[in-house]
């Protein structure tokens, strides 16, 4: 998904080479989310253009670009004040070339520039008109109509301040974005904004600020501006604009006077520099003029906070780093003994068996009196809600609907006040788990977020919720926040379940089992080696078809996935209690095979499965219990993982699955961490 890093120094003093290595190290932070392309835009050195530049491909080969470029740029020069935007591209509309890559431009003397993050859903309405007015495009992306937008009113209107253009243009798009425009007629300025894709500002000062918020300046409220669908131009008509809201949007200034801002569409590009951030909220105008920054709002909101807070960030930069691992996906794999307890930690007490999720601790009583839960979804994320329905069944006696959140949005899903609906997401962006957040909040159910992304939207939207503290995830295939997700639901069936006697037993085998998991996870680790010969084995195959029922159902789907997308070959994660319904007639002896039998209330049947597929001379690979040699007998390679109770089980079995599917795709040679044409964060649906 497209990155945005915008860098901003007021008085302090800088080599442009300094800045164009402080963008380009921007973007690779956000290299983890996908891309195609990259860009950056910088004043010119010898006037008071704009020099943009970009390149099809990774952001090393922009690097080189740059350097290639280095007498053009005079990066030995010093700049006192400047702005710098960058981007990282993920194709939406048009090709991954240089002309689609961002910043996008204005005019070829590039008055005006903007990187965009999302979808700008009437584009052609506004080219259409823009194009009448003499504008040429020379891209095919949504995005070209902002900047040509904003070029069209500074032109209309030569006194209105960027902020204020910025403004008028937001008011005339629909769809997502997060946008970032520099300017050569405001130079040393910035202006951010966005609606439905993150974007959040990190503020450097040489001394600590002193204050922690900033306040919002909103816009005249008479005449309230009309939405944008009634402002559309008639043939060759103008755009209506909004009021000048004049000294109204004057600048609150911070103390400080020399400053950097870091603008980005997530924390990990701005925590090297600085760990006091803003988050945005959708449709905030965030603007720097003479080193201050002001939030301004159009409208007035009924609940609105009248103030965005900075917040101290909590993360690490060797948080983002990869340490002595050669993958990010690796090592987040290898983390897991320790974020499955960054999980629990200060909620579980072992001592006395108690439960504490402090982010929905007032809400549980409600949560009691509710007709059904729902959990919903996308990837990763859905199948944590499959691992652990069956346990919510059994802790809380409700109905559990799980949802894949764009098929539940695409049935429009009848949704009643008293639902309770979990939104599971790792980043917190996931465009279609949040349209599915909003659908069900403006039916009024009850919102609950499960993220690993604090101040993410899913976070702010959400009535409550639960951060799953799994730590930064970069590599594109989740496996750590599957895991912390898992047992942030566990968690919530055993908080609903306290009060029930019948049940004790029940939970304290539970909390037993989460207690010995760090430790278990450890000992499947072991398995590294042993799961790397397998892949040797696999590596070659075109299908991998993973088998298991019950509280292992969501391994094979999880598995299956991530062998799909780590190493481009086909799996299928597979019921088995469906195989006599269809998948039976794809095994034979060379038909890769994998399947799970744990000594679980399924065994059985499981069991039977396993003899079906043997007796069509299927070799299955297995995943079972440590020591069962009864069951071992039937496979000849198998991988055994610790008991732990069946419920908590599908934690330790989706391991040797992750490790898996990242041997095979190293030994096919496929990019771990950013498989092709998948982004981290989807925040397009
Ligand atoms: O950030 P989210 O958890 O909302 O993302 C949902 C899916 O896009 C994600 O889990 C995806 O399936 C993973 N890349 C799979 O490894």
């Amino acid at each position: 998904m497209c990155g945005i890093f915008a860098y901003l120094n007021y008085l302090i003093p800088k080599k442009r080479e300094e800045i164009l290595e402080l963008l380009v190290n921007g973007l690779k932070r956000l290299e983890y989310r996908g891309y195609d392309s990259a860009g950056v835009a910088v004043d010119s050195a010898a006037s008071k253009d704009i020099s943009i530049i970009k390149k099809t491909g990774k952001v090393a080969l922009l690097e080189e670009e740059i350097k290639s470029r280095s007498n053009e740029l005079d990066v030995s020069g010093t700049v006192e004040t400047h702005c710098g935007i960058a981007h990282t591209r993920w194709a939406t509309h048009g090709i991954p070339n240089e002309v689609n890559s961002h910043p996008q431009r204005s005019d070829p003397r590039n008055g005006f520039v903007v990187v965009h993050n999302g979808i700008i859903t009437n584009y052609k309405a506004v080219q259409t008109f823009l194009e009448k007015k003499g504008h040429v495009f020379e891209s095919e992306t949504d995005t070209e109509i902002i900047a040509k937008l904003i070029y069209h009113f500074h032109e209309q209107h030569p006194n209105y301040s960027f902020r204020e253009l910025v403004e008028n243009v937001v008011q005339q798009l629909e769809g997502a974005f997060a946008l970032c425009f520099k300017s050569k007629y405001f130079p040393g300025e910035c202006v951010a904004t966005r609606r439905g894709s993150p974007l959040l500002v990190g503020i450097k000062t040489a001394t600590r600020l002193a204050t922690d918020h900033i306040p919002i300046l909103y816009g005249k409220e008479d005449p309230p501006p009309s939405p944008a669908a009634e402002h559309r131009p008639h043939g060759r008509g103008e755009f209506p604009t909004l009021p000048r809201t004049g000294s109204t949007s004057e600048f609150e200034p911070l103390e400080d006077k020399q400053v950097e801002y870091f603008f980005a569409s997530d924390a990990s590009a701005v925590i090297e520099h600085t760990n006091r951030v803003i988050y945005f909220e959708d449709d905030d105008v965030a603007a720097v003029k003479n080193g201050s920054l002001s939030i301004h709002r159009v409208r007035r909101g009924g609940d609105d906070p009248h103030k965005r807070e900075i917040t101290t960030l909590k993360m690490e930069l060797q948080q983002i780093m990869k340490g002595n691992y050669d993958f990010f996906m690796q090592k987040e794999i290898f983390e897991q003994p320790e974020s499955v307890i960054n999980t629990m930690r200060g909620r579980m007490n072992f001592e006395n068996g108690t439960v504490t999720l402090g982010g929905i601790k007032e809400y549980i009583p409600e949560i009691k009196r509710c007709r059904r839960l729902m959990l919903i979804g996308c990837g990763t994320s859905y199948h944590s809600a499959v691992a652990t329905r069956q346990l919510l069944e059994e802790l809380t006696e409700l109905p559990v609907m799980v949802e894949l959140a764009s098929d539940f949005l695409d049935r429009t899903t009848p949704v009643f006040r008293d639902d309770v609906c979990f939104f599971i997401s790792q980043s917190g962006e996931t465009a279609d788990t949040l349209m599915a957040l909003r659908y069900c909040k403006l039916r009024g159910a009850l919102i609950i977020g499960i993220t690993n992304t604090v101040g993410s939207s899913i976070c702010r939207e959400s009535h409550c919720g639960v951060h799953i503290n799994a730590g930064p995830e970069i590599g594109v295939a989740s496996t750590k926040a599957y895991t912390s997700q898992f047992i942030s639901l566990v968690m919530f069936a055993l908080v609903m379940s306290e009060d029930r006697l019948s049940l004790r037993q029940r939970r304290q085998e539970i909390i037993t089992g989460l207690k010995n998991l760090q430790h278990q996870i450890g000992e499947v680790l072991k398995l590294d080696n042993k799961v790397k010969l397998l892949a040797e084995d696999l590596y070659k195959k075109k299908s991998l078809l993973i088998m298991g029922r019950g509280f292992n159902f969501a391994t094979c789907l999880e598995g299956a996935l991530k062998v799909k997308e780590l190493t481009y070959m086909h799996s299928e994660g597979i019921m088995a209690g469906e195989l006599k319904h269809g998948p039976l007639a794809l095994v034979d002896e060379t038909m890769p095979v994998l399947m799970i039998v744990m000594r679980d209330p399924v065994y059985n049947k499981c069991m039977n499965a396993l003899q079906q597929v043997t007796a069509r001379s299927g070799k299955p690979i297995l995943i079972c219990e440590e020591g069962d040699q009864e069951t071992m007998s039937y496979c000849q390679k198998s991988l055994e993982v610790p008991k732990t109770v069946d419920c908590l089980q599908g934690i330790l079995t989706v391991i040797p699955m992750q490790l898996l599917s990242f041997h095979i795709a190293v030994l096919k040679g496929c990019n771990v961490d950013c498989p092709r044409n998948l982004a981290k964060s989807v925040t397009v649906e």
